[in-house]
């Protein structure tokens, strides 16, 4: 019998990717693509658009088959997942949509109603009247993350989470994932808004063509470089 040796590294491991790739017909646009995420960290997936980044979300979700590689998810791991584009039914408002959520993930009946209004105020969308179809953006990625969080998940998984948002919203839709950091979550987070990255990352991947080009860390020693001026010398270039 061959034992696997359980090193420090793995035990702070929420999920690992091992060589993992998509192909779609003869295009490969995740390329043997590695990486782990630890417990308690705020993961950054970054790259320029078509780069493969939400194909490996969702990869890690099981939403698409992925063509080879491997996904070690700690045991037991429950994600919680705001898409790209997120979209809710016109005619609900966002207490009506949570209470939906929280019903199909089976969440104890007598604690939906706490629970919904505890996230509708943390994503400031208490004032609940509001139909979905007047949602701006800010509003409807707000409702996103609440419904991400309704089974007060361990990994969260955000798919452009600022996008589309003014300064405001994007400062207050950092300043909650970052208060979500505190709270002990594991955040992978996507994102083109690199000053946004720089505010809440802790560490994060540069991707191109579905490989990783390069690796950015916060605490590393940068040389004063922006993560905007590391990912342009990362990614340029034509082809
Ligand atoms: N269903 C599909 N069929 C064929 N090609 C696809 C499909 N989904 C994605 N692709 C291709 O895979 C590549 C990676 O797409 P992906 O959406 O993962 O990129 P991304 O890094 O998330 O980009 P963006 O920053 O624009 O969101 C792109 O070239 C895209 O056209
Ligand atoms: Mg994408």
């Amino acid at each position: 019998m061959i034992y696997h040796e359980v090193t420090k590294e793995d035990v702070n491991n929420m999920l690992k990717c091992n060589s993992i790739t998509k192909k779609y017909k003869d295009v490969t646009v995740v390329d043997e693509l590695s990486f782990q995420v630890k417990e308690g960290e705020v993961f950054a997936l970054l790259g320029s658009n078509g780069a493969g980044k939400t194909t490996t979300i969702k990869m890690i979700l099981g939403l698409i088959q992925k063509n080879g590689g491997e996904i070690e998810k700690k045991q037991d791991l429950t994600i919680g997942y705001s898409p790209e584009t997120p979209f809710f039914p016109p005619y609900l408002t966002g207490r009506e949509v949570l209470t939906y959520y929280a019903k199909i993930q089976k969440i104890t009946k007598n604690t939906i109603n706490a629970q919904v209004s505890e996230l509708l105020e943390m994503v400031g969308l208490e004032d609940s009247k509001t139909k979905i179809k007047v949602y701006s953006k800010g509003m409807l990625q707000r409702l996103a993350l609440a419904q991400a969080l309704l089974a007060d998940p361990k990994l969260l998984i955000l798919d452009e989470p600022t996008a589309g948002l003014d300064a405001l919203g994007r400062v207050e839709m950092m300043q909650l994932i970052g208060n979500l950091k505190k709270q002990g979550k594991t955040i992978i987070i996507n994102s083109h808004i690199l000053n946004d990255i720089e505010r809440v990352c802790d560490r994060g991947i540069i991707m191109k063509k579905g490989k990783i080009l390069g690796t950015w860390e916060r605490e590393a020693d940068h040389q004063g470089k922006s993560l905007e001026e590391i990912f342009v010398e990362t990614v340029g270039g034509i082809g």
